[in-house]
C-alpha cells in the first residue's frame, strides 16, 4: 500500500512537473487535480474560481484546511530530469508540484479514514502563489468559511529529507515594492553644470537608502532594502533628465513596515534637494508577514516528531509567502519540510528529492486528524456533552 501510494504520488508529481502553468493560468493543472480527486471519490466544492480546486473529506462541525499551491514560474528548466517541463520557459522551480502531490496524498489517506474523522478537512489547491494573489482570491470566494485552523508547507532545498521546522510568530516577511523617480535637468554630457544630473543624484540615493536598516531602525528589527533596477539614459553623451529606481523592502514587524515609506521619502527628497533635483516615491504594499500561531506551531512540531521527523530550528525568512493572507483570518501554521536539492528555489536546475512526498503526505493526514480531535475536545459543545 505504502509503495503503491508513493509511486502514485510521484507519478502525479511528475505529470504536474512536465506540464507547468504560470500563476493564474493553471487550467490544465486544475483539470488534472479534479480528475485525480474524482477517481478517488473525493468530493469537490464549488466556488467561483477560474483556476484551483477545493476538496473536502469527512462530515461534522469541526473544520480544518490544508493548502497546496499549484502554480509554476517563468523559468527555462535545465534540471536534466526525464520528466522535464514540456512548456518552454515555464518550470515548477519552487516545488509547488511537490506540495500538490503531498496534499493529494494526504487527501487519499484521509479519504481512507473518512468514517473515523472527527470533522471535515478542506483541501485548498491554490493558484497564483508566486504572484501573491491566489490566497486572497480563495478567501474572497469564501473558502475559509467555517475553517478553524489552516496548515501548509514549503520545501527548503537546504534541509535534508526527513527534517522538519516550524516556529510560532513571524516566519516569512512583509514584501513591499517601491519605484523612485528622480527628476533632474537634462544636459550635454560635456557641460553638466548646465543641468541637474539625475544619475549622480540617483546614485547617492541608492547609497543613502542603505543607511535605513542601520540608522533608522533598531538593530533588533529585520529590515532589508534592495534597489534592484536602476534605469536612466539612452546614450553616451547626454545626461538624462530622469532616472527610475525600483526595489523591495522586507520586514517582519507591522510597525516597522508602516514607518518605512516615510523614512524613504525623507531620504530621497533630502538627497534630491541637496543636488537640486526632485524625487518621488511610489509604494506598493505586497503580502504581509506570515505569522504562525504559537499553539499550532507547537502542535505541528509534536505531530512531526511523532511522525519520525527530525526537528530543526526554523530560520526567519526574508522572502514572502501568500499563505500569510489566510493567517489574517484563521490561526494556523506554515511549516518547512526538507527537500534536499543541490540547487535552490527558483533555480533552473532545482531538483527536490521525491522521497519527501510520502512522509509529508502521512504527516499532513495525521496532523489534520489530530487537529480535528483537539478542536473537538476543546469546543464548548464537547465540554457540555
Ligand atoms: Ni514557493
Amino acid at each position: 500500500m505504502t509503495t503503491a501510494l508513493s509511486q502514485q504520488l510521484i507519478s502525479w508529481r511528475r505529470e504536474l512537473h512536465k506540464n507547468p502553468e504560470l500563476s493564474g493560468q493553471e487550467f490544465a493543472t486544475t483539470e488534472r487535480i479534479r480528475r485525480w480527486l474524482e477517481q478517488a471519490n473525493i468530493r469537490q466544492l464549488n466556488y467561483p474560481l477560474k483556476t484551483g480546486v477545493i476538496a473536502e473529506i469527512g462530515t461534522g462541525e469541526s473544520l480544518i484546511a490544508l493548502r497546496a499551491d499549484i502554480d509554476a514560474l517563468p523559468i527555462d528548466e535545465s534540471s536534466g530530469v526525464d520528466f522535464s517541463s514540456q512548456h518552454a520557459g515555464v518550470m515548477h522551480a519552487c516545488g509547488h508540484d511537490v506540495h500538490s502531490s503531498v496534499m493529494l496524498g494526504a487527501a487519499l489517506l484521509l479519504k481512507a479514514r473518512e468514517a473515523e474523522l472527527p470533522g471535515r478537512v478542506r483541501i485548498l489547491f491554490q493558484p497564483a502563489e508566486e504572484t501573491f494573489t491566489g490566497a486572497q482570491q480563495l478567501i474572497d470566494a469564501g473558502v475559509l468559511e467555517g475553517v478553524q485552523a489552516i496548515f501548509g508547507m514549503h520545501n527548503p532545498p537546504e534541509l535534508p529529507v526527513g527534517t522538519f521546522s516550524a516556529r510560532g510568530g513571524p516566519f516569512y516577511a512583509n514584501v513591499d515594492r517601491f519605484v523612485i523617480r528622480v527628476t533632474g535637468k537634462g544636459a550635454h554630457a560635456a557641460r553638466p553644470q548646465e543641468g541637474v544630473d539625475a544619475i549622480v543624484t540617483a546614485s547617492q540615493i541608492v547609497t543613502a537608502l542603505q543607511t535605513l536598516p542601520s540608522r533608522s531602525f533598531s538593530s533588533l528589527e529585520s529590515v532589508v532594502v534592495s534597489v534592484t533596477r536602476f534605469h536612466g539614459g539612452n546614450t553616451w553623451n547626454v545626461l538624462p533628465q530622469t532616472v527610475e529606481l525600483e526595489g523591495t523592502v522586507r520586514t517582519h514587524s507591522h510597525s516597522v513596515r508602516a514607518a518605512v515609506p516615510e523614512k524613504i521619502r525623507q531620504v530621497i527628497q533630502g538627497v534630491a534637494t541637496a543636488f537640486g533635483a526632485q524625487a518621488e516615491l511610489e509604494w506598493q504594499a505586497g503580502p504581509p508577514a506570515l505569522v504562525n500561531s504559537e499553539h499550532w506551531a507547537t502542535f505541528s512540531q509534536q505531530v512531526a516528531a511523532a511522525s519520525g521527523y527530525q526537528l530543526k530550528p526554523a530560520e526567519i525568512q526574508m522572502g514572502g509567502e501568500d499563505f500569510a493572507f489566510y493567517l489574517h483570518h484563521v490561526p494556523g501554521v506554515f511549516v518547512s519540510i526538507g527537500s534536499a536539492s543541490e540547487y535552490g528555489l527558483h533555480h533552473p536546475q532545482f531538483k527536490p528529492d521525491e522521497a519527501l512526498i510520502l512522509p509529508a503526505a502521512n504527516y499532513f493526514a495525521r496532523l489534520a486528524e489530530q487537529a480535528l480531535t483537539s478542536l473537538k475536545q476543546s469546543s464548548p459543545q464537547a465540554v457540555n456533552a
